[in-house]
């Protein structure tokens, strides 16, 4: 208000006398100038620098939050557990969140009651066959990947679903017999600990790798297609590379476990295990 009427002053000294404006400013005033112009440089700065400062704190939070991010989950999908005999036998094998690993097992005698066989290419043709079978909404999954894949010119072949124990028992026998009990626990599941018997895992192949089950179907485009998709399905790649020592088993690029779209895409987009994710999950 004061420089205003200062300024108004000025304006009618110039205009009556024909002075230059800066033959008229004072020291005093010149010097209030220069100090009005240091403090809205020292604002601006102390803005940029708080700015800074408010966005590297919000990418810190940020990271933070994502990093500690709580995982919850209704309790129902965790593993309901008795120990029998030192094992650990899961008492709800229909949950679809089931974790069968090494450490905790199915009872021999169980086996999904809504086992459907998908529509998709099998790897033995149109041949009725226990390991086509698996439960109706993964099955449904399935179909809706295969088909999807297609459409994107990848030609996928399930070669394995569903197996009751005792198949996976001569599996893993005829395993040891053929590569000794050590290498073969590493890529087979001792009976009662296989997904397969969940009816919520499938072995994939592509005609690329002559529809084996090999680590080279990684760099198809089929295994490919499969690591970056089977996520907006349901899927996860259960046993990836670099996890071994979490999962207990070998890289499998072939075996896929569904568990519904939601927890599929956290799996993928936070790069953990089914072992890792129930880790970390907190039950409510
Ligand atoms: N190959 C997997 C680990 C299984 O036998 O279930
Ligand atoms: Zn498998």
């Amino acid at each position: 208000m004061l420089h205003k009427k200062y300024g108004l002053f000025l304006l009618s000294i110039i205009f009556l006398s024909g002075c230059q404006v800066k033959d008229l400013i004072p020291e005093g005033f010149h010097f209030i100038s220069q100090q009005e112009n240091t403090t809205k440089e020292q604002t601006k700065q102390k803005v940029e620098q708080n700015t800074k400062e408010k966005e590297e704190n919000s990418a810190a939070t940020k990271g933070g939050i994502e990093n500690e991010e709580e995982l919850t989950l209704d309790s129902q999908f965790f593993n309901e557990i008795q120990e029998v005999n030192g094992k650990k036998l899961i008492q709800n094998p229909e949950n679809f969140l089931v974790l069968v690993n090494k450490e905790y097992s199915l009872n021999d005698d169980y086996a999904p009651k809504d086992l459907v066989r998908p529509n998709v290419a099998f790897s033995f043709g149109f041949l009725e066959q226990e390991k086509a079978l698996m439960r109706k909404e993964a099955a449904r999954a399935l179909e809706q990947m295969f088909q999807e894949a297609k459409l994107n010119g990848i030609e996928l072949y399930a070669v394995s679903a569903y197996r009751s124990f005792e198949r996976q028992k001569m599996i893993f026998d005829a395993e040891i017999n053929r590569v000794g009990r050590e290498k073969a626990i590493e890529a087979v599941a001792y009976p009662g600990q296989s997904e397969h018997q969940t009816g919520l895992a499938v072995d994939i192949s592509s005609k690329s790798v002559n529809l084996l089950l090999i680590q080279e179907f990684e760099n198809t485009p089929e295994g490919k297609w499969l690591a970056l998709n089977a996520h907006h399905y349901g899927f996860i790649l259960r046993y990836p590379k670099g996890k071994e020592e979490i999962t207990g088993y070998k890289f499998e690029p072939w075996h896929f476990r569904y568990v519904g779209k939601d927890l599929a895409e956290i799996l993928y987009e936070k790069g953990l295990t089914l072992e890792e994710y129930f880790s970390k999950v907190k039950a409510i």
